[in-house]
């Protein structure tokens, strides 16, 4: 441990580290939540839950809810506008799957998503986001609830004070805030001052952790020195690479790390598709882990035509004669 790597808590959650996977749809499933956790990370969220869709009883949906073996907590992010149907897929949430914590997702800037006044329109709406928030914590019950916003619609539109004292005073344990606008999306850079100015509106309330543009432990570091924010969560800088956690932890506490082989890189990735392969099937997974391999082969000599031959794997057999070179 040290002053940035620590135990942190959420509400009475006690987590053995502060190196979070963030909920990234499209990624954060069992499979990359697992290779992730063997990685390093302290906790993973699984990606954006529809409330609508659990309320409805979707059978795709209960897929993004399965738990990896070696997730002992287990942190689940739903998102949706209408607090009837949020309180209720929490409710289900909680009967069925024994979270750790459920998210609310603030943040999503999809136009869809907040047409049904989801996603970042609550960041934009700090009263709406309270009656989301008061619903999902009256059925949460002992569960704790966690809000992640982001600093407001666009730069005219910086609402994130607002929005997060409307979680806290709603129940949230803690608030994590990816300090970009919508009107950014994930273009130009995280404005980490106003993370440092959350942490300084919640001190003495709620924990706050940050996201954006954490892309190496370096950056990590950074964030906790410049925000003092009590949490780090990795989300594109952990694609391809779920050593970063681990690293991470060598860095904050001996002050240096090691480079990881690409030997090592390959054989987190071929875990990842074995994993993914149980959950949706062979061709699936193949197919849904070439953009994954192009993240894993990252800097490995050969890339070009690596990705090349990546981008048409349609079996495991494929990626094992591709990765042969690599693996000996
Ligand atoms: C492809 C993609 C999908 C994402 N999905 C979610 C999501 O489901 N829920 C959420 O709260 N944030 C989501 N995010 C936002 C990330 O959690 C994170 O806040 C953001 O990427 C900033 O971190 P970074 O700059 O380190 O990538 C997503 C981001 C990306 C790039």
């Amino acid at each position: 441990m040290s002053i940035y790597y620590h135990p942190a808590s959420i509400g009475d959650l006690l987590i053995p580290g502060n190196l979070f996977l963030a909920p990234v749809a499209g990624y954060s499933d069992r499979a990359f939540r697992s290779v992730c956790i063997k990685g390093g990370a302290s906790l993973c969220y699984t990606e954006m839950v529809s409330s609508e869709a659990l309320y409805r009883g979707s059978g795709k949906t209960q897929q993004l809810l399965l738990r990896a073996e070696n997730e002992k907590l287990f942190a689940v992010q739903l998102f949706g506008g209408d607090p009837h149907a949020m309180q209720e897929a929490a409710g289900i949430v909680i009967r069925d799957h024994k979270p750790s914590l459920i998210d609310i997702n603030a943040g999503c800037p999809v136009p869809k998503i907040i047409k049904s006044g989801a996603g970042s329109a609550l960041t934009k709406d700090p009263e709406h986001l309270y009656t989301i928030t008061r619903a999902v914590v009256q059925a949460a019950g002992e569960t704790p609830v966690t809000v992640k916003i982001r600093s407001g619609w666009d730069a005219q539109n910086l609402t994130w004070k607002e929005a997060a004292l409307a979680a806290y005073e709603a129940g949230a344990k803690a608030v994590t805030i990816h300090a970009r606008t919508r009107a950014q999306g994930y273009e130009g850079k995280a404005d980490w001052t106003i993370l440092a100015e959350l942490v300084k509106v919640l001190k003495n309330k709620i924990p706050v952790f940050g996201s954006g543009d954490v892309f190496s432990p370096e950056d990590a570091k950074s964030m906790f020195e410049q925000t003092d924010c009590c949490a780090v969560m990795f989300a594109r800088g952990a694609m391809g690479n779920p050593f970063i956690f681990r690293q991470t932890i060598e860095l904050l506490t001996t002050g240096t790390y090691k480079e990881i082989d690409p030997a090592e890189r390959i054989r987190a990735g071929m875990e990842e598709l074995e994993i993914l392969i149980e959950d949706t099937g062979e061709l699936s997974a193949c197919r849904e882990m070439r953009k994954r391999f192009c993240g894993y082969s990252k800097g490995l000599l050969g890339g070009p035509s690596l990705r090349s031959a990546i981008v048409k794997a349609e079996k495991a057999s494929d990626y094992k004669g591709i990765f042969s070179p690599y693996l000996l």
